[in-house]
């Protein structure tokens, strides 16, 4: 049951057709780190069937080699550019490749990142650290050295000599307080924060738009696995919004909305693309309770006001 249950789920991800026209991004050109596995792949491929040439970054050869076959099985432009987003001179070497590979570069997707689950208690000061410099200094070392090609890179439909753009993936994890994830809700607190820095200074200076995603749990990636999001939202069914994992469609879609002249007007913004799981919070009381006590309550402050002691009445 299960089994057929998860291909008819695949199947229709497969099936999944793109609201958006294949030419968008036509003559564009996309740096994406992490790109070779999870969500980080997905924007890729969906960029690239959007008319975006697709530099791929990632630590694991093999890893980037399979996506770079599978996106140029799809008619995509793509290379895999082997690099670790903490080391500035990897940074430097991969953007000035993917530059004199495709002669310009229009957006860059930090979707590289790093998670694991971990009582704070137990986390040693390089577990914390580690994460930091994957997530937060990475991003700022990939967005740094990629100014000055996106400075001359190509946006808006209106300013068509403009700057290019940046999407930072982030988390909601911050947004309250998430359980075992101190490091990595302070790593995409970072993230945010960047964002709307460089969307201030960016912005201003050179018309580069920068804006994050935040995704909830995805299905079919490393952060779903090794955080356990299945089993998180079995749990809590009856606190979750939409009760289900995005897919990572959903991600590269709005990766594209932001990318394309849909979000020429939007910078410095993290769209929440989680159906509004971040917003699921215990249900104190059932409907049934809420409209009897309600009632309840407004009859009783109707005869006596509330607040207002009986002996002085
Ligand atoms: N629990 C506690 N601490 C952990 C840990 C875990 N599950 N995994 C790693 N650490 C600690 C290590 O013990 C080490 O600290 P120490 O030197 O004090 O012992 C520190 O983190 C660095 O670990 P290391 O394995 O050397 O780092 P790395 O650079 O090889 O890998 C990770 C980085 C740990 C984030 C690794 O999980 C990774 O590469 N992740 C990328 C993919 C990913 O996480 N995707 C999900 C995104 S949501």
């Amino acid at each position: 049951m299960k089994r057929a249950w998860d291909s008819y789920h695949r199947m229709r991800w497969l099936e999944m057709e793109s609201p958006f026209k294949g030419d968008i991004l036509r003559g564009k050109v996309a740096v994406v780190s992490g790109g070779g596995s999870g969500i980080g792949y997905e924007i890729s491929a969906q960029l690239g069937k959007h008319g975006a040439s697709v530099a791929v970054m990632g630590r694991r050869r093999h890893v980037l080699d399979a996506a770079v076959s599978a996106l140029r099985s799809q008619g995509i432009q793509a290379i895999g550019l082997q690099g670790d987003v903490r080391k500035q001179d990897d940074a430097v070497r991969i953007l000035e490749c993917a530059f004199k590979k495709f002669g310009r570069i229009d957006i860059l997707v930090n979707a590289a990142a790093g998670n694991f689950l971990v009582p704070a208690e137990n986390l040693s000061p390089n577990g914390f650290r580690t994460v930091i410099d994957i997530d937060s200094v990475g991003t700022f070392i990939m967005c740094r050295e990629a100014l000055k090609y996106l400075k001359k890179g190509g946006q808006g439909r209106d300013n068509p000599s403009t700057g290019g753009l940046i999407i930072n993936i982030s988390a909601t994890l911050h947004y309250t307080a998430t359980w075992y994830q101190i490091h990595a809700s302070a790593a995409k607190a970072a993230v945010d924060s960047i964002t709307r820095s460089l969307a201030l200074e960016w912005g201003a200076d050179y018309n580069i738009r920068v804006n994050g995603i935040a995704p909830g749990p995805i299905d079919d990636t490393a952060g779903a696995s090794k955080l356990g999001a299945g089993e998180i939202m079995t749990k809590s069914r009856e606190n979750v919004p939409l009760f289900k994992l995005g897919e990572k469609w959903d991600i590269a879609m709005a990766a594209l909305y932001l990318a394309s002249d849909a979000g020429k007007f939007i910078n410095g913004t993290t769209l929440v693309v989680d159906g509004g799981i971040w917003l699921s919070s215990p249900r104190q009381l059932s409907k049934e309770a809420v409209s009897q006590l309600s009632r309840a309550v407004e009859q009783r402050s109707k005869q006596t006001p509330i607040g207002i002691p009986k002996s002085k009445l």
